[in-house]
């Protein structure tokens, strides 16, 4: 128990966790309570949770109908591992499979994202006999080896690369294009690249092309219109399967659809998803076709897999953003927000492109709009002060100067306007 004149959780945290697992913020903060779109710190101070620890928050925290399904399973049974059968565990993926695109409807429950990427690289191999995989520049996929050297981005793999066979091809960063050309009179180079990465770059038979819908930690990049039809198209001419990565993008965020990839018509083989599928809780999935998931090799065990806590939790989750009508909501309040987001970028130099998709919608600030100059230093001070103000926003971006904003799938227009409030005050005080 804390009491006023024990040390705060950051200073044990400082003191006692690894050094690597850092906080955000110059003085960081602890929170100790959450209610919807809001939470509060240990001195009491209430702030917007505009991040949802990284979109992991889907429906408000301490949703009711989230809670109750989690203490009522608690006290039936919190733990069975995946060596027993249990009742949500079923539940759930019965329900998924009614939601999923194509033929994806065989499923592994797992508690991490890394843990679903790696059963998702681990089963392409296993389904094509294949070995190469390839993967995004400035995507991220976890923190185990394969996933480490799946990310591309350097802050995050301070090991050097671990597995073999992994891949790179450029990222589909219109705002940067990696061949300094517009969309549509590109063709889409950045899909196209991939051949040819195939082709000089390993055997000329890959397992897979894995992506996430929209590069999440990368910086909210959305791939054009017409991107995944094409990449997908020429991983499959090398005998290679499609995954797609909704760690970030699943459960309505994008707007409309259940998954990110259904705003393109490309039809993934393997689906990863985690963070907001449980409102908070650890949980992680790997959805494939049958053919793929057959072909993967037992026997394989997860203490965690299925957790039936997790399956309660993911199931009323998606109870709330269907009788919410959520994948609505963040079509129609994601339009809001991409409009106020485009407003600002009109007002404030320091914000060279605006985008996203539904509530997920970020801000890359440059120094200039012409050079392009990531504006990382200016990205800090937006930061600080939005939180001085009350609202707390993540950040990413290769270069540390992209602003991203994950609102509660169900909030509403008057959080989008304290949202863009507080970064308006922000963006003005960061060129000071
Ligand atoms: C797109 C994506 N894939 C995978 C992961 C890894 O998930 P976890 O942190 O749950 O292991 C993340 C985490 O941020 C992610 O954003």
């Amino acid at each position: 128990m804390t009491d006023a004149n024990s040390p705060s959780a950051v200073a044990k945290h400082k003191k006692y966790l690894f050094p690597a697992v850092a906080m955000y913020y110059q003085e960081p903060i602890a929170l100790v309570r959450g209610e919807g779109s809001y939470v509060w710190d240990d001195t009491g101070k209430k702030y917007l949770d505009a991040f949802g620890g990284v979109l992991t928050v889907s429906v408000g925290h301490a949703n009711p109908k989230v809670v109750s399904a989690i203490v009522e399973q608690v006290k039936k049974i919190s733990h069975t591992s995946t060596l027993y059968a249990n009742g949500p565990q079923g539940d759930l993926a019965e329900k998924l499979a009614a939601t999923t695109p194509g033929n994806l409807k065989k499923f592994f429950f797992t508690s991490s994202g890394t843990e679903a990427n790696e059963t998702a690289m681990n089963a392409a191999r296993h389904a094509t006999g294949r070995m190469e995989l390839v993967v995004l520049r400035h995507s991220y996929s976890g923190r185990s080896a394969q996933t480490l050297t799946a990310c591309g981005q350097h802050g995050w793999k301070k090991l050097p690369p671990l597995v073999p066979g992994i891949h790179h091809a450029h990222a589909p960063y219109c705002y940067r294009c990696p061949f300094n050309l517009e969309y549509p009179s590109c063709g889409i180079k950045c899909a196209q690249d991939i051949e040819e990465l195939i082709q000089t770059e390993t055997s000329g038979e890959i397992a897979a092309f894995m992506a996430e819908t929209i590069i999440g930690s990368g910086g909210f990049i959305v791939p054009p219109p017409g991107y995944f039809e094409k990449a997908s198209a020429i991983a499959r001419k090398y005998g290679g399967l499609f995954i797609s990565d909704e760690v970030q993008t699943a459960w309505g965020r994008t707007g409309e659809h259940w998954w990110g990839i259904q705003h393109w018509d490309a039809q993934p083989d393997i689906m990863v998803s985690a963070k907001g599928m449980g409102n908070g809780t650890p949980v992680a999935m790997t959805i494939a076709t049958p053919e793929v998931a057959d072909k993967f090799p037992g026997i394989t065990f997860a203490t965690f897999g299925g957790n039936p806590v997790s399956m309660a939790a993911s199931l009323s989750t998606m109870a709330v953003i269907e009788e919410e009508n959520l994948l609505q909501n963040c079509k129609t309040t994601g339009a809001y927000l991409g409009a106020r987001f485009a407003e600002l970028k009109e007002k404030h130099p320091l914000i060279g492109d605006a985008r996203g998709l539904g509530m997920m919608q970020a801000l890359e600030l440059v120094e200039d709009r012409k050079t392009k100059t990531p504006a990382a230093a200016a990205t800090m001070k937006v930061f600080e002060e939005t939180k001085r103000r009350g609202v707390l926003i993540g950040k990413g971006g290769v270069y540390g100067n992209v602003i991203r904003t994950g609102l509660m799938l169900n909030a509403g227009k008057s959080q989008v306007d304290e949202l863009v409030e507080a970064l308006d005050a922000g963006l003005s005080v960061a060129v000071n």
